[in-house]
């Protein structure tokens, strides 16, 4: 087999075929590397994996770390998380619950967020459960140059649910709320590969840009927002069993879009990987 890279499009993304991530060629990391540093959103396609040749596979391409939420994870493998049709607000009202239904980045409430988030898709609906992905970096480098001077140097705060929040997040127990005290991330993140500036940002726990008044604060953020989930920053994937999907949260933000069959159902595998540079 031959690993080959195809860009799926203007915003970002791109596909790679002819490896299997169990018994990868000597130079496959490596190229996989470089293209998820140049096209942010990498789908590796026609996988098959137990939950330990999963985590191997992802410890390719960076260092595994835990779940940050300690529910849905698979008991014996505290590193892989379980996105599932079924999952439930479990601590709080028990009702059925879809996760990331806005645009975030992953886990920007924690001092030191994951450089990468794996998705492995395994029961996949034959309709609906696409996930969308924005380009961080072509929005900030397509800002206005005073824009840019503006937000430059400016730091936000991050929390486990914005008030500003469009959705409820997962309840969590007061002992893991405890735990996640509010964090401070620049607005504009240098990526520590590739040096290039992104927008960091999540509609679920973005709070506040520090020193601007609240009302001056929220305006900018509904700006950058809008700015940076125009339609030719964006790709929407449509998932395959099989597929392995890395994304850089340094530089993307992503949603699921949900619109499930009654009854489909949809399973997925989720792997962090640190950033090593934190
Ligand atoms: C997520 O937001 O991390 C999950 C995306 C999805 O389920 O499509």
């Amino acid at each position: 087999m031959t690993l080959a890279i195809t860009p799926l499009g203007e915003g970002l993304g791109a596909v790679a075929t002819g490896v299997d991530m169990r018994t990868p060629g000597t130079e496959d990391a490596a190229t996989l590397m470089a293209a998820l540093d140049e096209h942010i959103v990498l789908c590796i396609r026609e996988q098959s994996f137990s939950p330990a040749e999963f985590l191997a596979a992802a410890a390719l391409l960076g260092r595994p770390i835990p779940q940050i939420n300690g529910y849905n994870t698979l008991s014996d493998f505290p590193e892989i998380g379980i996105i599932s049709s079924d999952i439930t607000d479990v601590y709080g009202s028990g009702e059925p619950r879809i996760q990331g239904l806005t645009w975030h980045t992953d886990h920007s409430f924690i001092a030191h967020p994951p450089r990468a988030t794996i998705l492995y898709g395994i029961d996949i609906p034959a309709t609906g459960g696409d996930t969308s992905f924005c380009n961080m970096r072509a929005a900030y480098v397509a800002l206005a140059a005073d824009i840019k001077a503006r937000i430059d140097g400016l730091e936000a705060v991050h929390c486990y649910q914005s008030s500003r929040s469009p959705v409820p997040m997962l309840t969590r127990t007061d002992e893991e709320m405890g735990k996640t005290p509010d964090v401070v991330h620049p607005l504009v993140l240098s990526h520590p590969r590739t040096g290039a500036k992104a927008l960091y940002m999540s509609t679920t726990r973005l709070e506040r840009i520090e020193g601007l008044a609240r009302d001056e604060s929220d305006l900018l953020i509904d700006e950058l927002f809008a700015h940076a989930t125009q339609p030719r920053f964006q790709y929407h994937h449509k998932w395959r069993a099989g597929d392995m999907v890395i994304w850089d949260n340094l530089c993307s933000m992503h949603h699921a879009n949900g619109g499930l069959p009654a009854g489909a159902k949809r399973y997925l595998h989720r792997a962090l990987l640190a950033n090593e540079t934190t």
